[in-house]
C-alpha cells in the first residue's frame, strides 16, 4: 500500500513536470522558410501574442502584437497562452491562364497555431503563418466557439515592429482617392497614414514590402507609424467601426516580402500563392488584349462623354475605331459615354445612369455586329459614379445585355469620393461590392477592368476574368491634372509600389504629347518610353490611349502593335526605385523575349547582360529607342530604330534620354 502510495506520488509529480514542461514549451514556436533563410517566432509574452521575423539571421520585425480590438468584448489576443500548433509544408506549381509568368512555384511551410484565454471566457483564435523562400504570411481565424457569434471589429491590433528602416515609399490612405497620387518617398517617422502595398528599404540594403492577400469580406488594410512601429488601421464604415463579423471567420492573409534586389519585389508570386485556385471551369472566354479606344479624345475635351454636338460615342465613331483596330491588329474598342447618365453633373448623379438604354446616336446592336464581323470586340464601359445600389440593382441585366451582344469584357468606374456617398472604396462595403461584380461578371464571362478600385490582393487567381484595374495615378493625368501630369519618375516608383499588388490600367502609348484644351499638361516621357512602357508596366489588357490619327505611318506603332500581352516568365534585369528599371519578358507563345527600360528625369547608361536569352538561339534585337537628341520636355519625339544581331554572351549598352526609355524585341534567327 505504502509502496503504492509512492508510485502514485511519483506518477503525480512526473505527470505535473511534464505538464510545466509542455506549457513552457508550447509558450513559443518556430518555423523557418524552405530555404532556411527566413526565420518565424511565435511567443506568448505577458498573455499576448507575438510574432517576430528574421532573414539571414538579421532582424526584419521584432516582436510585434497580434490580435483585436472587439466591439463590447475584451481585446482577443491579450490573456492567451497557446494549446496546440502543428506544421505543414507544401511545394506545387500551378499555371496562370495569363500573367507575368506562366507556372508560378507554390513552396511554403506552414505554421498553425491555436491560441486561449486563461481567463473565464477561454475565447479561442487561430493563426495561420506560411513562411515562403520571399518572405511572410500570416492570417488570423476566430473559431466558431461558445458565446461567440456576431462580432464587431473595432481594429485589428497587428503590429509590424520593423528593424531599422532607411526609407518607404508611400500614399496617403485618406487624403489620396483610389490610389490616384504620386508616390513620396521618405522615412518612416514622415509617413502619413498609407495604404498598403507599402514597400520599404531597410539599414542592411534589404527590401520589404507590406500587402494583403485574398481581401474577402473584410476591410483593407492601412497602415500608420507610431512608437517605431507599424500599426494597422482597418479603412472604417461610415459607422466607424471596421469589420461587421461572425465567429468562424478569415481575415485576409497580411504578407510581408523580403528581397535582396527592389526588382526581386515584383517577381514575387506569394499574393497569388495566398489566393484560392481558378472558380471559373469554362476558361476559353478569358483572352488578353490590347484595346484603342473613344476615350483619350474625352480626356483631352475634343469629345464629351454626355450628348450634344462633340458627343464621341457615335455610331459613326465607333466605326472609324473599329476599323483602325481591325487593320491594326487589337482585339478591342472602348467606347465611354454611349449609355444614359453622362449628361449633367455625372459624379453627383451617379443614380441616373443606365446601363440598359444607348443614346439615341449609338447604335449599339449595329456596332456590335460591325465589330465582331471584322473579328474586334466593342469593350463595354460602365461608369457608376459610386452609385452601387444603383448599379447592383441594374448588374445582372447589364451583364446579360452584353453578354448578348458579344461584349466580354467591360472596364466598370467609381468616380466619387464615396460609394452610395457614405462608403469608402477600400471599406468592408466597397470590398464586397466589387467581389459581387466580379462574381456576377463572371456568370456572363464578362471580364472586368476596375477603375476607381479597391487596392488588388491577387483575387485575380481565382477569378481570372478580374483582369485588371487602375487604382494608380494613369497616364489620363497626363491630360488635364492641374500639376501638368506624372513627372518622368513616377513610372519607375509605381512598379515597385502600386504594382506589387497585381496588373494597372495605366493605358500608355500616347504619342501626341500635349492637350491643347489643357496648355499646362503634357506625357512627361520620350516617345521610346511610351514603347518600353508596355513591357515594364504589366496588365493582361493593354490600352493604346492616343487618337488612331497620331499612329498613322510611325514606325513606334510597330512595337505596341507587337508587343505581348501574357508572358512565359518575367525578369527585373537592374533596377532602382525612383531611378529607372530594365523589364525583360519572354512570351507566352513563341520564344521572343521583350525588353522594356526606363528613366526618371535624368539621363542613363545601362549594360544589360543578355544571358537571359537562350543559349541555342541568335536573336535580331529589334530596338526602338531615343533619339540622340531626345529629352521628355524639349524633344520627346527623337526616336531611332536600329536592329542588332545578338546573343545570350552579349552585354547590351543602353542610352536612355531625360524621362526617356528602350524597347526591345528580340526575334530568333531561324
Ligand atoms: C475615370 C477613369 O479612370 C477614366 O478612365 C474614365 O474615362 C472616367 N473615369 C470616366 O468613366
Amino acid at each position: 500500500m505504502k509502496k503504492n502510495i509512492k508510485y502514485f506520488i511519483l506518477f503525480f509529480l512526473l505527470s505535473a513536470l511534464n505538464l510545466i514542461a509542455c506549457k513552457k514549451e508550447m509558450q513559443h514556436e518556430s518555423i523557418i522558410s524552405p530555404n532556411g533563410k527566413i526565420k518565424l517566432l511565435i511567443q506568448i509574452q505577458n498573455g499576448n501574442i507575438q510574432y517576430s521575423l528574421t532573414s539571414e539571421n538579421e532582424i526584419v520585425i521584432k516582436p510585434s502584437k497580434l490580435g483585436f480590438r472587439l466591439k463590447n468584448m475584451d481585446d482577443l489576443g491579450t490573456n492567451m497562452k497557446m494549446i496546440k500548433a502543428y506544421q505543414k509544408s507544401v511545394n506545387e506549381t500551378w499555371e496562370q491562364i495569363w500573367g507575368e509568368r506562366r507556372l508560378v512555384e507554390n513552396r511554403y511551410n506552414e505554421l498553425v497555431v491555436e491560441f486561449q484565454e486563461h481567463n473565464k471566457d477561454k475565447r479561442k483564435l487561430m493563426l495561420f503563418f506560411r513562411v515562403f523562400d520571399d518572405g511572410l504570411a500570416f492570417r488570423y481565424h476566430i473559431p466558431k466557439q461558445k458565446n461567440m457569434s456576431d462580432l464587431t471589429i473595432l481594429e485589428e491590433l497587428t503590429q509590424y515592429n520593423l528593424a531599422t528602416v532607411k526609407e518607404a515609399w508611400w500614399i496617403s490612405a485618406y487624403k489620396t482617392n483610389f490610389y490616384e497620387g504620386l508616390y513620396q518617398n521618405t522615412p518612416l517617422s514622415q509617413m502619413d497614414t498609407v495604404s498598403t502595398p507599402l514597400t520599404l528599404e531597410m539599414e542592411n540594403g534589404k527590401f520589404v514590402a507590406i500587402h494583403e492577400a485574398n481581401l474577402t469580406n473584410y476591410a483593407a488594410q492601412n497602415l500608420y507609424f507610431k512608437e517605431n512601429g507599424l500599426h494597422v488601421d482597418l479603412t472604417p464604415m461610415s459607422t466607424g467601426e471596421k469589420v461587421f463579423a461572425k465567429a468562424g471567420m478569415y481575415s485576409p492573409w497580411q504578407t510581408v516580402t523580403i528581397a535582396g534586389k527592389a526588382g526581386d519585389l515584383i517577381t514575387s508570386y506569394m499574393s497569388l500563392n495566398l489566393n484560392d485556385p481558378n472558380q471559373i471551369k469554362d476558361i476559353s472566354w478569358l483572352k488578353t488584349g490590347k484595346y484603342i479606344g473613344i476615350w483619350w479624345s474625352m480626356h483631352k475635351e475634343i469629345h464629351t462623354w454626355g450628348q450634344g454636338e462633340k458627343h464621341g460615342a457615335t455610331t459613326e465613331n465607333a466605326k472609324k475605331y473599329i476599323d483602325f483596330a481591325a487593320e491594326n491588329g487589337f482585339t478591342g474598342v472602348l467606347i465611354e459615354g454611349w449609355n444614359y447618365g453622362w449628361d449633367g453633373d455625372w459624379v453627383a448623379n451617379g443614380h441616373l445612369f443606365n446601363f440598359l438604354k444607348p443614346y439615341p446616336d449609338f447604335d449599339i446592336e449595329e456596332i456590335t455586329k460591325y465589330a465582331a464581323a471584322k473579328n474586334i470586340q466593342l469593350i463595354g464601359h460602365h461608369e457608376t459614379g459610386g452609385a452601387t445600389e444603383n448599379y447592383e440593382r441594374q448588374m445582372e441585366d447589364a451583364f446579360a445585355f452584353y453578354q448578348k451582344l458579344g461584349v466580354s469584357v467591360v472596364k466598370t468606374g467609381y468616380v466619387t469620393s464615396k460609394l452610395d456617398k457614405k462608403e469608402l472604396h477600400s471599406s468592408q462595403y466597397g470590398i464586397n461590392h466589387y467581389r459581387k461584380v466580379i462574381e456576377t461578371a463572371a456568370k456572363y464571362h464578362i471580364i472586368i477592368d476596375n477603375h476607381e478600385p479597391a487596392m488588388p490582393t491577387g483575387l485575380c487567381r481565382t477569378f481570372p476574368n478580374l483582369m485588371t484595374q487602375e487604382g494608380v495615378r494613369g497616364q489620363e493625368y497626363d491630360a488635364w491634372s492641374a500639376d501638368g501630369g506624372n513627372p518622368p519618375q513616377h513610372t519607375v516608383i509605381v512598379p515597385f509600389t502600386r504594382g506589387l499588388a497585381g496588373s494597372m490600367d495605366f493605358t500608355f502609348g500616347t504619342f501626341d504629347f500635349s492637350n491643347p484644351a489643357k496648355p499646362n499638361t503634357r506625357v512627361q516621357t520620350t516617345i521610346a518610353k511610351q514603347l518600353a512602357l508596355y513591357v515594364v508596366i504589366y496588365s493582361p489588357l493593354q490600352m493604346a490611349s492616343d487618337l488612331p490619327e497620331n499612329y498613322l505611318g510611325k514606325k513606334e506603332f510597330d512595337f505596341i502593335k507587337i508587343v505581348p500581352t501574357n508572358w512565359f516568365e518575367t525578369r527585373i534585369l537592374d533596377a532602382k526605385i525612383g531611378d529607372f528599371i530594365v523589364t525583360a519578358r519572354k512570351d507566352r507563345n513563341s520564344e521572343e523575349w521583350y525588353l522594356g527600360a526606363i528613366t526618371d528625369e535624368n539621363t542613363r547608361e545601362l549594360n544589360i547582360n543578355l544571358d537571359f536569352l537562350s543559349k541555342e538561339i541568335k536573336y535580331k534585337a529589334k530596338i526602338y529607342k531615343d533619339g540622340a537628341k531626345a529629352d521628355w520636355k524639349t524633344n520627346p519625339t527623337d526616336f531611332e530604330y536600329i536592329e542588332k544581331e545578338v546573343s545570350a554572351n552579349d552585354i547590351l549598352n543602353i542610352q536612355l534620354a531625360k524621362g526617356g526609355g528602350q524597347a526591345i524585341r528580340f526575334v530568333p534567327i531561324p
